[in-house]
């Protein structure tokens, strides 16, 4: 499968970690210049470090995507030297506040939201001058299992993300003529950072090892994983990266789940 996208100029948000890094790195594998950003500048410049890359073609720059002045900090640093975006993907994220309704505080809600989900909608306002400039642009919004199957412990997570779902979903009617297509990639349980997090407070709260929390998860919470392990980011990634190319050219406002199976309606 041909995905020609060599020469084109991606932004990818969370780049630093877990399936935004794996998304960065496919990329520049593919021959795309890709822009990494997440919030802290030590953080994603090491993750530049971590792979074979050309420097020319592959810029970092730190911004928090609930900071509108990041974000038009780093639109100039990124026009000034990689010129306007093709490609936007967002992989920045945070599980936030779990627990049961209950215990969950307006603050908590905010913050979750703020990230998930109206992060990415500043981010698409930023750069959608760029990405409607050439006559063929492509956004990615990472969405989650969550959103269409929630869990009664993550509600602030389940409902920023089905937030990005119905976004994309309205935003990809918007300038499809116009060459921009606009899709989501909808994981669940990868290996990463953010899950790690999970698991080790799995494993704290029932009084077992690492190993033994993800088994039980996987068995008690996670029933429809079909395949009965983790995902891997680069698993992820591949997904996203076709979505990004020309090979994707006839899909559009989509959802693509990548859960072996966990979301159980069909
Ligand atoms: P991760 O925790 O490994 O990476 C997320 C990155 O986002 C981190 O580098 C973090 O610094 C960055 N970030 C967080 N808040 C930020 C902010 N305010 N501004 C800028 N950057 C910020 O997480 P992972 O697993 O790679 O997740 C990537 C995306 O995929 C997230 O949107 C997540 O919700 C989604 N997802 C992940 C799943 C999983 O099982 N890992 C399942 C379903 C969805």
């Amino acid at each position: 499968m041909k995905l020609n996208i060599s020469g084109r100029t991606a932004l990818v948000t969370g780049a630093a970690s877990g399936i935004g890094f794996e998304a960065a790195h496919q990329l520049i594998g593919e021959g795309v210049t890709v822009v990494m950003t997440d919030h802290n500048a030590d953080d994603v410049t090491a993750a530049r470090e971590r792979l074979d890359s050309e420097h020319d073609k592959t810029g970092v720059v730190a911004a928090d995507v609930t900071s509108l002045a990041d974000l038009s900090r780093m639109h100039r640093y990124v026009s000034e030297n990689f010129g306007p975006i093709d490609i936007l993907v967002n992989s920045a994220g945070i599980t936030g506040a779990t627990g049961s309704f209950h215990e969950i505080d307006d603050a908590d809600w905010v913050h979750a939201v703020e990230v998930n989900l109206h992060g990415p909608v500043r981010l698409t306002r930023e750069f959608l001058p760029d990405l409607r400039s050439g006559g063929w642009g492509r956004i990615v919004y990472l969405a989650s299992e969550d959103a269409t199957q929630p869990y009664e412990d993550e509600l602030p997570y389940c409902a920023a993300k089905a937030g990005v779902l119905a976004f994309a979903k309205g935003l990809s009617r918007t300038y499809a003529r116009e060459g921009l297509l606009v899709n989501c990639v909808s994981p669940a349980f990868i290996e990463t950072p953010m899950t790690d997090a999970m698991m080790r407070g799995r494993a704290e709260d029932l009084g077992v090892g690492f190993d033994e929390a993800i088994e039980s998860f996987l068995a008690e919470e996670r029933p429809f994983m079909s395949l009965g392990r983790r995902g891997q980011p680069a698993e992820v990634a591949s997904v996203i990266v076709f979505l990004c190319s020309d090979a994707a050219g006839f899909v559009n406002g989509s959802n693509y789940r990548v859960d072996s199976g966990s979301v159980g309606s069909i």
